[in-house]
């Protein structure tokens, strides 16, 4: 049975009560509501690109092995051995035809299936049947422009649908030129003392931390960003289902030469392949509804937070480049990226201080009641159907913010997705 959440996330007035981000039976709730039910982003395509790379993650804090099959096919699978429940795979990623449980040799092939169990006729005699014990698989796969989902959930959108406009969004990201993009070998992987949601929605559209919190950062000049002018003047975009962009950045995002020359060479097929919404929005910044965020200048980011229980989040961070850009572009950009983002990173410093403190002030009984302030812009948003989403006029908006909990509530509360 789910508890009431809509009666703690008023998105018509822009409050949200602060138990969302503490309370365990919520985070509870959350896991199978949102987590087991979404479509959660696994790797890129490039990251295993041959017959048997695997690497592993979470949906949730379900642990899952990604496998491309004999057939070039990417399946997953929960990461458990169904005699016992040991964890499988241990590894990061790899390439492999079979992973042998470590606890009694139980061994499982790349489609799922069990091949091989110790003493199998001593053990059970004729009476088991390992067809019936294969690797638990996800309910749904796909890919899109490279980057893998799945869902747990049977009834689930498709993933097109699920993404809606979102997908040209990510198009500005991921399909700028013909070959696409790749991920950069090598992961950041961290622990932070904050609810995963206030990274999602900062990602999704907080344009008015940046002048602040990383005035700093900016002002050392140690990341590949200036503070400019046109920095602070973005536009806040959601578009259905949670999704959430901010669409303005400067024309050239680095201060690299070789990556301003690199895209300026590059920009009239950018522009013939995206079509004419890239004159009016340059997404910088964004959020796959529930937990995966991108960003593409300051840092080419692809990064996911994974829910570690009410105030643990576990950070995955990769750098992306455009496939075919000449090395020293595909350098720069990583430089650039790990300067700025990743746990050395100058802006996420920044940004998981306050995170935290936001998340652990809420610890408290009394801190707990005092609803959090969402109502920046309230009213002034739009439906724009030439941008296919939710925007205003303004520089500085909690429009997307608004948009993001709405969608969580719904979520929380909704028993399948036609209630939605
Ligand atoms: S738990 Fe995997 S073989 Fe026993
Ligand atoms: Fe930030």
């Amino acid at each position: 049975m789910n508890g009431k959440i809509n009666g703690l996330v008023d998105a018509d007035q822009g409050f949200v009560d602060r138990s969302i981000f503490i309370d365990p039976e919520i985070y509870k709730q959350e896991c199978r509501q949102v987590f087991a039910r979404c479509w959660l982003y696994l790797c890129h395509e490039s990251q295993i690109p041959k017959p048997g790379d695997f690497c592993t993650t979470t949906m949730g804090e379900d642990p899952v092995i990604v496998w491309r099959n004999e057939q070039n096919k990417v399946k997953a699978f929960l990461n458990i051995c169904r005699h016992r429940g040991n964890r499988l795979c241990r590894a990061d990623s790899g390439n492999a035809g079979a992973f042998t449980c470590a606890y009694h040799g139980w061994t499982y092939g790349c489609n799922g299936n069990l091949k091989g169990v110790p003493y199998q006729n001593a053990a059970y005699g004729n009476k088991f049947n390992r067809e019936k014990w294969s690797l638990v698989s996800v309910a749904q796969l796909e890919s899109y422009k490279g980057l893998v989902f799945a869902t747990f959930d049977p009834s689930a959108p498709p993933l097109k649908e699920y993404l809606g406009e979102m997908a040209w969004y990510l198009d500005a990201l991921f399909d700028r030129r013909e070959e696409g993009v790749e991920v950069l070998a090598g992961v950041h992987k961290w622990i932070v003392p904050c609810n995963w949601k206030f990274a999602a929605e900062n990602f999704g559209g907080d344009s008015y931390h940046g002048p602040w919190s990383h005035r700093s950062a900016m002002s050392t000049n140690f990341s590949a960003r200036r503070p400019r002018k046109s920095d602070i003047h973005r536009f806040h975009l959601s578009t259905k289902n949670g999704h959430c962009i901010l669409g303005r950045q400067p024309e050239d995002t680095s201060d690299a030469p070789e990556v301003v020359a690199y895209e300026k060479e590059g920009r009239p097929k950018v522009r013939e392949r995206l079509g004419p919404r890239i004159d009016e929005v340059r997404p910088s910044v964004m959020t796959v509804f529930p937990n995966l965020s991108c960003n593409r200048g300051t840092a080419n980011s692809i990064r996911m937070w994974h829910p570690r229980g009410p105030d643990k989040t576990e950070i995955w961070s990769w750098v992306y480049v455009d496939k075919n850009a000449p090395r020293e572009v595909k350098e720069a950009t990583r430089l650039a990226s790990v300067r700025s983002f990743g746990p050395a990173g100058t802006f996420e410093q920044d940004d998981i201080d306050n995170w935290q403190e936001c998340t652990q002030t809420a610890r408290g009984v009394v801190s707990r009641d005092v609803k959090l302030n969402l109502q920046m812009g309230l009213g002034e948003e739009r439906f724009d159907e030439k941008l296919g989403a939710w925007t205003s006029d303004f520089s500085f908006s909690e429009a997307n913010h608004r948009q993001f909990y709405r969608r969580w509530a719904n979520l929380m509360e909704a028993e399948n997705w036609s209630e939605l």
